[in-house]
C-alpha cells in the first residue's frame, strides 16, 4: 500500500471513531460478514452512513438494492427507512442470500428487509411484472459489467424525486481511460453516460478515498414531470 492509501485508511479510522456508535443491525452484519469469510468489499462505515442519510433525505419507504453479499449496506439502508418501510435486496448466490436473511434476523431488522435470490436483471424483471415499484431509492452494487443496464432498469422503477446510486464507478481512476476494454470499467462508464443522457435526471459522481482506496458513487436524482 502506498503512503496516500495508508493516510486515507488512517483518516477513515479517525473519523469512524469520532462518528459514534454503529446501529445494531450494521454491527451484526459487519461481524457476520467477517465470520462467514466474505470478500472484504463492503462499503465503508462512512459511506454506509451516507446511504442511510440519502434514504432519510428521500423519506424512503421502499428501497431496492442490487447486490446483497453479506447485507452490510442493506443494514445501513434499513436504518434509514421511514417507519413501516422495506428494503428489497437482490443476491445471485443462494447460500449468501440465506446467510444474509439470518444476518438480518440476528440484527433485529429481518422485518424490514426482503431478500430476493436470482440474477439481478431477472429479479428486476420479476419486480416489474409484480408491480413492485416505484422505489424511493435504488442502490446498485452488483456485477459491474451490468451497472449501466441496472441503472436503466432501475430508472423505470424509481419514483419522481427518487435517487439511484451506483457503487464502484471510479475503481482507482480506471474510468479516466474512456477507451479501455475492461468490461467492469465499461459498465461504470455506461452507468454514468446513461445517467447523463436520461431526461430529467441530474447526475453527480462523488469520487471517494478511504479505507477501500480510490473509488466512487454515481448518484442520480430522478426528476419529476416538467413543471
Ligand atoms: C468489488 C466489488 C464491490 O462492490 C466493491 O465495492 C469493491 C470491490 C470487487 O468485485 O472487486
Ligand atoms: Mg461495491
Amino acid at each position: 500500500m502506498d503512503g496516500a492509501a495508508e493516510l486515507w485508511r488512517a483518516v477513515d479510522d479517525v473519523c469512524e471513531r469520532m462518528a459514534g456508535a454503529l446501529p445494531r443491525g450494521v454491527e451484526v452484519a459487519a461481524r457476520r460478514c467477517a465470520e462467514l469469510g466474505l470478500p472484504e468489499i463492503n462499503v465503508t462505515p462512512s459511506m454506509g452512513r451516507l446511504l442511510e442519510i440519502l434514504a432519510r433525505l428521500t423519506g424512503a419507504a421502499r428501497v431496492l438494492e442490487i447486490g446483497t453479499l453479506g447485507g452490510y449496506s442493506t443494514a445501513w439502508l434499513a436504518e434509514g427507512l421511514a417507519p413501516g418501510g422495506r428494503v428489497v435486496t437482490v443476491e445471485v448466490d443462494p447460500a449468501r442470500a440465506a446467510s444474509a436473511e439470518e444476518t438480518f434476523r440476528l440484527g433485529g431488522i429481518g422485518g424490514r428487509v426482503s431478500v430476493r435470490c436470482g440474477r439481478g436483471l431477472e429479479v428486476i424483471g420479476a419486480l416489474e411484472s409484480e408491480g413492485a415499484g416505484p422505489f424511493d431509492l435504488v442502490f446498485i452494487d452488483a456485477d459491474k459489467e451490468n451497472s449501466g443496464a441496472y441503472f436503466q432498469r432501475a430508472l423505470g422503477l424509481t419514483r419522481p424525486g427518487g435517487v439511484i446510486i451506483v457503487d464502484n464507478v471510479v475503481r482507482g481512476g480506471a474510468i479516466a481511460d474512456t477507451a479501455g476494454h475492461d468490461p467492469r470499467v465499461r459498465g461504470s462508464l455506461d452507468a454514468i453516460e446513461r445517467m447523463g443522457a436520461s431526461a430529467g435526471v441530474l447526475a453527480s459522481v462523488l469520487q471517494t478515498v478511504g479505507s477501500k482506496g480510490y473509488d466512487g458513487f454515481a448518484i442520480a436524482w430522478v426528476g419529476g414531470p416538467a413543471r
